[in-house]
């Protein structure tokens, strides 16, 4: 399978691709994927224009000339797409919201509306082979409503998503917190090898994942330097 995982932490050392390397490790364990990575950052990607030169043309490409077309052609070709994440304000970084808003040449302008009353443009081609996987991180301990307006557009994006979003992330890249960090990064891997069998996790293995390494009172007290 081709995977195309889309790195949106702007940082060398990514908490959250921590969890996503480990993830790829179980998923990969034989070695017979083909994994691109793209640390999104790196990238050339202008904010669109919203011109809608795309739906003029409908060649599944993008006006502005910058490294979003190349990306654009992985992303036709990808059988799973990992988005993996920091939370930022409650979204995605916005390099990385630049990247999606640009996938609006793989739509047409022709809308669908389906039985539920949610409403979607249609596909340029048959993309349903496409897995989406998201993975994100975040600052805070685990709070509702923290991740909600992301699930929604992630939802509304990817049609139906595997999302798993992870509290108390900052963690991962402190040494003494390797007792319940590497716990964690041991689900990810089993969780790789899971994806791998089914191209999906079930809700206990993503509760696995998402469950606080630690009581959110505590990790309070840590972040301010309480005793
Ligand atoms: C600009 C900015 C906005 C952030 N917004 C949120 C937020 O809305 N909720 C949250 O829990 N954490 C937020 N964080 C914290 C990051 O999600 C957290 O530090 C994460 O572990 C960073 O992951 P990374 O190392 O993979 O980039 C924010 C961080 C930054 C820099």
């Amino acid at each position: 399978m081709k995977v195309l995982v889309l790195n949106g932490s702007p940082k060398q050392k990514s908490d959250t691709f921590r969890m996503t390397d480990a993830f790829l490790k179980g998923f990969n364990r034989e070695g017979k994927h083909e994994v691109t990575i793209i640390n999104v950052i790196e990238k050339q990607i202008a904010p669109c224009k919203g011109c809608f030169g795309c739906w003029q043309q409908l060649e599944g490409h993008c006006m502005i000339q910058d490294d979003q077309n190349g990306i654009l052609d992985l992303y036709r070709d990808a059988d799973v797409i990992l988005w993996s994440f920091p939370l930022y304000c409650y979204g995605m970084p916005s390099h990385l919201k630049a990247l999606l808003d640009r996938t609006i040449p793989l739509v047409q302008m022709k809308m669908v509306q389906e039985p539920d009353g949610t409403v979607r443009h249609v596909p340029l081609a048959d993309f349903s082979r496409i897995h989406t996987l998201v993975i994100s991180g975040c600052g805070f301990p685990d709070w509702e409503g923290n991740f909600d307006a992301l699930k929604i557009q992630c939802r509304n994006c990817f049609g139906d998503p595997t999302i798993v979003c992870v509290p108390e992330t900052p963690m991962l890249n402190v040494p003494h917190a390797a007792v319940v960090a590497d716990p964690l990064l041991e689900r990810f891997v089993k969780a790789g090898e899971e994806y791998e069998a089914s191209l999906t996790l079930s809700q206990e293995t993503v509760a696995e994942l998402e469950h606080p390494m630690i009581p959110a009172e505590e990790y309070i007290r840590n972040v301010n330097g309480d005793r």
